[in-house]
This record gives structure tokens, C-alpha cells and sequence, in this order.
């Protein structure tokens, strides 16, 4: 099963990311985390280093090809396809992948366009893969993530938030991307402000798979620079995000 975590920059995306990775490290699955945004932040939330990201294999590939260092015969693809497995970094619970972007003014597109290909390669050897997008659509209009199974769609109260889930949704049907399950998750709300915000949320058109409350131990761990997977499982926030993960599976 592919999920792709998706919305507005900032809604909470490596959150929701972040926190399905551990409610699904506690089952005995292989797990591989994504990070395909190239202001990449996820491994800091899972607590892990990244040492090398796909931004920078394509770029010591690129060097090498230049300097003549690859043998005369040997497939580029092969090359890069090998160099990327072995960028992966390997956690007792989980795989972690970041794709990252290419030094200086290179355009993050390649990188961007190599995800579809990683997808496709490395889906059979996991049983989940864990997508947190970069902020926005364009991993819709660049079609790297068409062959997702699941997409989730965070927005906090925000109407631009609520603006870029709708948006999300339509530029699917457009592309005619068809996800198996494609939801909203609602992320930041206050008791106050729970039942309007819940109907502004009805006006994306996207079906709801869970809510999630602002949480002022988040903002602890944030100000405290602490991974969020160490979020105590008694958290409201880490209960609800399971809860978004057991609604996916049941269907
Ligand atoms: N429910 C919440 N309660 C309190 N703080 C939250 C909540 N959800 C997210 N945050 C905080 O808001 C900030 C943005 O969240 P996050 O990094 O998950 O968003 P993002 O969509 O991944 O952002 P970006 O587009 O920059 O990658 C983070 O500091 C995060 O910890
Ligand atoms: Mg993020």
C-alpha cells in the first residue's frame, strides 16, 4: 500500500507522516518513509539522519559521468538505481528515503521526476510506503504520485488550506488520477471553532478520514526540537492519527 500525504505548506504534513510511520512500526510490516520535500524536514520528526539524499546521488552521478568515471558499458540507470537503495537508511522499525534536491540552482524537478521511478522500484520490496509530499500540486501535475494508493490531504483551518485540499481534489479527476481512497484530514482545530470549521471542511468535497487537535505537547517537542515519533502513545494527537490509519485500512 502506497500513501501519499499531501496540502497547503505548512498544515502538518510531516506530522501526519511522522505519526503514521509509528502507528505502523508497531505492527511487523516493512515500512519505508519517503521524504519527497526538498525543504525535507521529515527525518528530524522520525528522529533520524539522513547522510545522502536522492538529490545528492543524481549529482555525484552527473560528476562522474562528466569525469569519465563510469566504466564504458555499464547502464546510467543501473548505476543510479543501485546508488539510491544504497542512500536508504535502514531503522530497526522503519526504512527512510529522502529525496532532497540538487546543490545550487539546479532544478528540483529532476529530482522531483526520479520519484515516480523509486515508487515503481522499490514498491514490492515493502508492504507500506509513506509519502510526505512537497506543500502544493505539483506532485499531482508532474504525475509522481498517480500511481498512489491512498492520498491524504492535510489543511488546517486556513481558507487557503481548505483552497489547495479542494484544488487537490479536482486536479485528480482533471488528470483523471485515480486514488483508491482519497481523504482530508482536518489538523489544528480548537474545540471553539470545531463545528464551523467542519463545515467549511465539507465544502472541499473531499471525504473527511479523521480531525485532529491543536496540541500544545507538539508545540513543546517543536520548541524542544524532539522527534515527534516520541510522542507518548496516551497522545491525543498520536491516537488520532492511528485512527486515520485503522479508517484507511478498513476500507
Ligand atoms: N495539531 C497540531 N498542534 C500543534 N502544532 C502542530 C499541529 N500540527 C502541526 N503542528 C506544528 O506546525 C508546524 C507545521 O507542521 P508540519 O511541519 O507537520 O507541516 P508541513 O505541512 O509538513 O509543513 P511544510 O510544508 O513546511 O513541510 C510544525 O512545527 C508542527 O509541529
Ligand atoms: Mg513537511
Amino acid at each position: 500500500m502506497i500513501i501519499a500525504v499531501s496540502g497547503k505548506g505548512g498544515t502538518g504534513k510531516t506530522l501526519v507522516s511522522s505519526l503514521l510511520i509509528k502507528a505502523l512500526s508497531d505492527t511487523e510490516q516493512d515500512i519505508l518513509a519517503i521524504d519527497a520535500d526538498p525543504d525535507s524536514n521529515l527525518p528530524e520528526a522520525l528522529g533520524v539522519d539522513v547522510n545522502k539524499t536522492v538529490g545528492d546521488v543524481r549529482e555525484e552521478l552527473k560528476e562522474d559521468t562528466a569525469k569519465g568515471r563510469i566504466p564504458t558499458g555499464m547502464n546510467k540507470w543501473d548505476i543510479l538505481d543501485y546508488r539510491i537503495m544504497e542512500s536508504i537508511v535502514e531503522t530497526p522499525k522503519f526504512d527512510l528515503l529522502a529525496m532532497g534536491r540538487p546543490e545550487g540552482s539546479g532544478c528540483y524537478c529532476a529530482v522531483n521526476n526520479m520519484l515516480r521511478r523509486i515508487i515503481e522500484n522499490l514498491s514490492s520490496n515493502y508492504d507500506v510506503i509513506i509519502i510526505d509530499t512537497e506543500a502544493g500540486l505539483e506532485h499531482l501535475s508532474r504525475r509522481t504520485t498517480q500511481n498512489v494508493d491512498v492520498m491524504l490531504v492535510v489543511t488546517d483551518k486556513s481558507k487557503r488550506g481548505m483552497l489547495t485540499a479542494q484544488r487537490i481534489g479536482k486536479l485528480a479527476d482533471d488528470l483523471e488520477i485515480k486514488f483508491k481512497e482519497l481523504y482530508l484530514i482536518l489538523n489544528r482545530v480548537n474545540t471553539e471553532n470545531e463545528e464551523e470549521i467542519l463545515g467549511k471542511a465539507k465544502e472541499t468535497g473531499l471525504e473527511m478520514a479523521g480531525v485532529i487537535f491543536e496540541d500544545d505537547e507538539v508545540t513543546k517537542f517543536d520548541i524542544e526540537g524532539r522527534p515527534l515519533v516520541e510522542l507518548p502513545n496516551e497522545s491525543n494527537t498520536v491516537k488520532a492519527v492511528s485512527g486515520i490509519l485503522s479508517r484507511i485500512r478498513s476500507n
